[in-house]
């Protein structure tokens, strides 16, 4: 979502506008503005493209020189200009824009219906407007950090009231937010772009910290209400450059946000407790869920990849057996689905065409279809029974990054579901995984952070035409999505195989200097594929090991460079494994000189077959 506010003297409207438009990029699905006219706190807002608003606007404008405006990526609730933003409270006299996720706002929303207040959106950010306005008794600071008190889960908020017009009061908690200073105006902006062309002068919020705008200055506190002082950060981008938040490109951006994608997919899904997964959104029964006899999951390209960790995730755990299958496949074969198969597909924007004419033979065939999806409102998020949404935010890079990783924790949290509603794992076992899925964010940063070290090994790999990539179980699957993300973007050949295959055919292609990089994560097998890897080393292959930790003395003996993931349990070694591959992806792509994130022939999403 975008966020963007004003408070000066110039109709605050136009600026709205012009900052959701260089917004406009990330993709959205509905947009609106709230301005404080002579009437009131007034608010337009409409589904679709911003050309829409404006078309309103223009027959009927909103004057007045202080507003909020919003472009919504749908989290909670289909798009729609109900649950477009900015939301107000019965009164009509709060309004707010939000971006994140509250987690517990279903909780919150039944104590406000139970006080009397009635709801108009599915979102979870009305709840806010509702909250803050239960709080307020005459000063809108306190009143926001008494509502933000309630609320557990991701936010950046913009917030106006018709009380105190002359006050836009801004909050951040783990969702970004930027402070733009101007003269005799001030703007909040949830990124740069949105401000930059009034403002070069920024504060960055920090978690727990707000800010209160007057026309005339700009008041920093944290939501305790302990004034703080900041630095300006003056922005010397551009706006290409501010797009990507200073990044690159975008899918260095992308990969950079993963750890946030990983919590956001958390969010909300966890037991306060720790101990056990909640899928409200799952409408199967525990009697439904006990008659599944078999899995199928279908998908395209790297979302058929993360099914292949699925399929070991779910077999593992809930003990059913699954299919995998590539959709464009899958759609033609005439597999066998019966009412007790339970069709997953999987897809990030929702759209693939093979993905959808997979559901609908799926559910033709009397099926019931779970959809793991980014997009919340798409058509494949419309016609599946029971839908998962990974909150991984927008994803614009061609090659997917954090949207893939997010349709990991995705499975890990439906086969920990599964597994509890069947009785095939213990509480404890239950507990034990969450509490490792808690630490992968910080696990990927550290990860993160060699990116230097992995950026050598792209630079000698973008000098050969050919590669391998090996390894066993879930390895196999990481390996096959590090093979299609190098193809991709750096355009060199690569092949994946399950290392016990190799000596099948493919070995006869290995030769003097040729890169492999095995992915050994998994204990039980390692020593399997060690002697895989010395078959490729006696012919002369120069081999990168991707090891989890307390593996790397073993295997350090038998590879030429090794890659430390930090130590998770081997059913999670996927959601860590792979960002190695990404990261050398990338950077062999920018080696050889190529457009990141546009490749050649690929599109982001296929709508046709
Ligand atoms: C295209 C993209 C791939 C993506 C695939 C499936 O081919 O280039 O990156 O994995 O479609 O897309 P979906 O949106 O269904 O996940």
């Amino acid at each position: 979502c975008g966020i963007v506010g004003y408070i000066g003297n110039r109709e605050s409207q136009d600026i709205l506008i012009e900052g959701l438009k260089k917004l406009e990029y990330r993709g959205y699905d509905s947009a609106g503005i709230a301005v404080f006219t002579q009437e009131g706190l007034e608010v337009r807002k409409s589904i679709g493209r911003l050309a829409n608003l404006e078309g309103k606007l223009e027959g009927d404008p909103l004057h007045g020189s202080v507003g909020i405006g919003h472009t919504r990526w749908a989290t909670h609730g289909k798009p729609s200009d109900a649950n477009s933003h900015p939301h107000t409270d019965n009164s009509h006299k709060f309004s707010v824009v939000h971006n994140g996720i509250i987690e517990n706002y279903l909780e919150l929303k039944e104590e406000l219906i139970a006080k009397g207040r009635h709801f108009v959106s599915e979102t979870d950010t009305e709840v806010i407007s509702h909250l803050i306005a239960e709080e307020y008794d005459g000063d809108i600071v306190q009143a926001v950090q008494r509502a933000v008190k309630h609320m557990r889960g991701a936010y950046a908020l913009g917030v106006l009231t018709e009380y105190e017009p002359d006050r836009l009061v801004a909050v951040r908690f783990a969702s970004p937010l930027v402070i733009g200073v101007g003269k005799g105006e001030n703007f909040i902006g949830s990124d740069i772009p949105a401000i930059l062309e009034y403002t070069r002068d920024v504060y960055i919020l920090n978690d727990g910290e707000m800010a209160v705008l007057t026309t005339n200055a700009v008041e920093l506190m944290t939501i305790e209400g302990e004034v703080i002082s900041k630095e300006i950060f003056h922005v010397d981008w551009d706006l290409v450059t501010a797009e990507k938040a200073g990044f690159d490109h975008f899918m260095l951006k992308e990969i950079y946000e993963q750890p946030k994608a990983y919590r956001d997919t958390m969010m909300g899904r966890v037991s306060e407790d720790g101990r056990s997964v909640v899928l409200k959104e799952i409408g199967m029964t525990a009697e439904q869920i006990r008659g599944i006899r078999k899995v199928h999951i279908v998908a395209c390209g790297t979302a058929f990849h993360a099914g292949l960790v699925g399929k070991t995730v779910i077999e593992g755990l809930a003990r059913i057996p699954v299919e995998t299958d590539v959709a464009s496949e899958y759609r033609y074969r005439s597999p066998i689905i019966t009412p007790d198969t339970l069709v997953i597909v999987v897809s990030q924007s929702g759209e693939t065409a093979d993905t959808l004419a997979a559901l609908r033979e799926a559910k033709r065939n009397g099926a019931r279809v779970l959809a793991i999806t980014n997009v919340v409102g798409s058509s494949v998020a419309r016609e599946a029974d029971d839908v998962i949404i990974t909150q991984a935010g927008p994803e614009i890079a061609v090659a997917s990054t954090k949207a893939y990783t997010s349709q990991l924790i995705a499975f890990n949290l439906f086969g920990l579901y599964l597994a509890q509603v069947l009785g095939t794992r213990d509480e404890a076992f239950v507990a034990e995984v969450l509490e490792a899925m808690h630490k992968l964010p910080e696990q990927v940063e550290a990860i993160i952070e060699q990116a230097p070290v992995l950026k050598q090994v792209a630079d000698s790999i973008s000098t050969h035409n050919n590669l391998f990539f090996i390894g066993r179980g879930v390895d196999f699957a990481v390996a096959q999505e590090g093979s299609l993300k190098l193809k991709e973007i750096s355009y060199i050949h690569s092949e994946a195989y399950a290392a016990g295959e190799l000596k099948h055919g493919t070995l006869a292609l290995i030769e003097d200097g040729i890169p492999v990089i095995a992915v050994i994560t998994q204990k039980d097998l390692y020593e399997k594929t060690l002697s895989n890897i010395k078959e490729v080393k006696a012919r002369g292959a120069h081999v990168l090991g991707v090891v989890n930790a307390g593996m790397e003395e073993e295997v350090g003996k038998s590879v030429d460079e090794l890659f430390v993931i930090p130590k998770t349990l081997q059913l999670l070694s996927p959601t860590l494994s792979v960002i190695p591959l990404q990261l050398i992806s990338y950077y062999a792509s920018l080696a050889r000189g190529n457009d990141v994130d546009k490749p050649r022939n690929l599109a982001k999403s296929v709508t046709v077959e």
